[in-house]
């Protein structure tokens, strides 16, 4: 089987190819990517020698359609994935999240190739802290950020090319990834990187907000068991169970640091902050029989620690400029 992996630089996708090239031995690898801050070419630098790797931009459509004719499948990661930069900036969100999809799906409409569409459950807004419910594949569409909104426009794209062309498509929407190779802007990796540091982890707002949390390795064994065995045209959810707020998380991180439980400063908070999120994933487990295997948030978030720990060189280059980027932009101390 011949891939192509979009966005295979980037965090969830990296480990991807990691993955597939672990388990997969008859799959051939092409990675598109266009290196954008959150790409790094130290990430795939294990495995450079088995891939083939393309630079560019998957809106460029006579570059998407050449790569697309010659595959068997395309996963599609590439994206624009931080909410807080889709604040500052939106245009490079609407340019590759809808655009880049938009030529994605134009290529593998005119060769009849496999896609699956990579998106989050953000798309269906948030929940109320103490409402009971769960986000399922018929929530309402209902996005809050320029982030969301754009993942939002994707999908839809994708239903529509499904319904009107019969392209050969899933959709998987996973809650939040932790784990290896994500870029220090994000919540784990960055207070953990502060913590390496010196520096207090930073929570914004009183941190009741509520995510549900996966181990990316999981994220991307639910993106395989949908490439063998969704049914095309279908949506599945992806998630493993892991709700906790934002407090919590940032004291089992102090906690593994073996610092006080208060050893944490509230910052201004994110306009618009998505309260909670929270998937129901029974459909792809019982109907494609997926399972998590990382059951336990605090062991995989004591082995991504370690990673940190160990992977200093390949996030300490970006760690300086993230956080500059956070103080350009207005974060300031409300309550230490
Ligand atoms: P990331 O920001 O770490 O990586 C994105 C990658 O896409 C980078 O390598 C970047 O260089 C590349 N890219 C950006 N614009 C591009 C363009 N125009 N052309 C080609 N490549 C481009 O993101 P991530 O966290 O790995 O997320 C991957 C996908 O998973 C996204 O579609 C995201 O919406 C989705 N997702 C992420 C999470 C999460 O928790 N991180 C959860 C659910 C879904
Ligand atoms: P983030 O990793 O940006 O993911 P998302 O916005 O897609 O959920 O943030 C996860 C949660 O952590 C979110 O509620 C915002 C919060 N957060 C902080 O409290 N402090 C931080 O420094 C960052 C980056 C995020």
């Amino acid at each position: 089987m011949r891939l192509l992996v979009t966005g295979g630089a980037g965090f969830i996708g990296s480990n991807f190819v990691h993955q597939t090239l672990a388990s997969r031995p008859d799959v051939e690898v092409t990675v598109l990517d266009l290196f954008t801050y959150a790409g790094s070419r130290s990430a795939l630098a294990p495995v450079a020698d088995r891939i083939s790797i393309v630079e560019g931009d998957i809106a460029d459509r006579e570059l998407v359609d050449s790569l697309v004719s010659t595959s068997d499948a395309v996963v599609h990661f590439a994206a624009e994935s931080h909410n807080d930069n889709s604040l500052a900036e939106p245009w490079p969100f609407v340019h590759t999240n809808v655009v880049g999809t938009f030529s994605l799906l134009e290529a593998v409409r005119r060769h009849d190739v496999r896609y699956h569409h990579i998106s989050t459950d953000e798309v269906y807004g948030d929940l109320e802290l103490d409402d009971p419910a769960k986000f399922t594949e018929s929530t309402p569409y209902n996005p809050s950020s320029p982030y969301s909104s754009t993942k939002a426009s994707s999908d839809l794209l994708v239903r529509a090319w499904v319904r009107s062309f019969g392209v050969r498509a899933t959709i998987s929407n996973c809650s939040n990834n932790y784990g290896p190779y994500q870029h220090v802007e994000k919540f784990i990796p960055r207070q953990i990187t502060n913590l390496i540091d010196g520096i207090r982890p930073r929570l914004y707002g009183a941190g009741q907000n509520v995510r549900d949390w996966i181990h990316v390795w999981d994220h991307n064994d639910a993106v395989w068991t949908i490439l063998d065995r969704g049914e095309i045209g279908e949506t599945y959810l992806i998630g493993a169970n892991g709700e906790h707020d934002n407090r919590t998380v940032v004291q089992l991180i102090l906690q593994a640091f073996g610092r006080d439980a208060d050893d944490f400063d509230q910052v201004t908070d994110r306009p618009g902050h998505d309260l909670r999120y929270a998937i129901d994933s029974s459909r792809l487990r019982k109907e494609l029989g997926w399972a998590p295997k990382y059951e336990s948030f605090t062991d995989g978030l004591a082995s991504t620690i370690e990673w940190y720990r160990s992977h200093e060189d390949w996030w300490r280059h970006q760690k300086e400029r993230t956080e500059q980027g956070y103080r350009e932009r207005g974060e300031k101390t409300i309550a230490p």
